[in-house]
């Protein structure tokens, strides 16, 4: 394990000069799915070095405490849908409609989080059917509003590709996505065939570190990926994809990989967790999810 430290502190340097990437945004976790602690919301932009550009939470309204956050781009998520649909409304698009009128400046929107997972594991869980009418009527209208559409983030698994060919198969040439989000998963071959191999939650920190020094830097390489967020902003005590990859110890203060994040330097502060660890060791497996969501490929955004 010794090497991935002298690999870890080679690529940060990478990391710093290319810590005004455009491309980096935050994954804000809604209260409701951490125990809130209000003061850490703003960890993110009054950082000294923060140059987080966008920001997405998993809804289709910005989060409050940013609303007057300059440069900090809102960019709304259809989540998901009832079963069956919504039957005759049309709560998302009224939504984004409404927000428009009011002057808000929305350039993309995230088609649904996960439609092919489980509904236990914050998935969406509907069908490429309900998706596919509740595409056409809620989300392809945006784009005569100049809106440029996400592609359904499917979960990185063979599920995840047949559920996408089941929605494309069910919209009949009707949806038109602009890009395509992805999820990161241990497991996401297809990607590229280095996040599997660095790409895993519930590692030791060193291997963490490592892994997310070279994923950044993979995003900021890769000209098709035009946006990114990396899915750690909550404390360690209640990470769900273990307690390293948090951005935040116990306490709420940066632990290295978020100080990295932010543009920043290494903090020496350790994640620590008991919940977490808890719950990995009586449930076994948690979901394997960690690095990252989105983004990028259909077309430049
Ligand atoms: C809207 O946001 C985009 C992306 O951040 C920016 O390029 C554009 O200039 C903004 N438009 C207005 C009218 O503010
Ligand atoms: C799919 O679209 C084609 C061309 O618009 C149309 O002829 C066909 O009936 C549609 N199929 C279904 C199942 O809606
Ligand atoms: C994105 O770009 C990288 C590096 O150029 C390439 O290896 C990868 O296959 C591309 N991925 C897609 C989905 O186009």
């Amino acid at each position: 394990m010794a090497p991935f430290r002298y690999v870890a502190a080679a690529a940060l340097v990478t990391l710093v000069t290319a810590s005004s990437s455009s491309k980096r945004g935050l994954c804000v976790i809604p209260p409701r799915d951490n125990p809130y602690h209000a003061e850490d919301e703003n960890v993110w932009t009054t950082h000294p070095h923060s140059h987080l550009n966008w920001y997405y939470n998993y809804e289709s309204t910005p989060t409050r405490a940013y609303e007057c956050t300059y440069d900090f781009e809102f960019v709304p998520m259809f989540w998901g849908a009832p079963e069956g649909g919504f039957i005759g409304a049309t709560p998302f698009l009224d939504s984004i409609r409404q927000q428009l009128k009011a002057g808000a400046n929305i350039t993309h929107v995230l088609g649904f989080n996960e439609p092919d997972g489980l509904f236990e594991d914050g998935a969406a869980n509907i069908p490429a059917q309900v998706a596919a009418k509740e595409w056409t009527r809620q989300l392809e209208p945006l784009k005569h509003h100049g809106i440029k559409l996400g592609a359904p983030a499917v979960t990185g698994t063979p599920d995840g590709t047949m559920w996408l060919q089941d929605f494309f198969y069910y919209c009949n040439g009707t949806c038109s996505p602009d890009f395509l989000p992805v999820h990161f998963y241990g497991s996401f071959e297809a990607m590229a065939s280095k996040v599997t191999e660095w790409g895993y939650s519930h590692q030791d920190l060193p291997t963490t570190q490592h892994a997310f020094v070279e994923s950044i830097r993979m995003f900021d390489d890769w000209r098709n990926i035009t946006r990114y967020a990396y899915f750690g902003a909550f404390r360690s005590d209640t990470s769900n994809v273990g307690a390293n990859s948090a951005m935040l110890t116990e306490k709420g203060e940066l632990t290295d990989i978020g100080s990295w994040y932010l543009g920043g330097s290494r903090t020496n502060k350790m994640p620590h967790s008991s919940w977490a660890e808890n719950l990995k060791a009586k449930m076994n497996t948690i979901r394997l999810g960690v690095f990252v969501a989105l983004v990028g490929v259909l077309v430049d955004w």
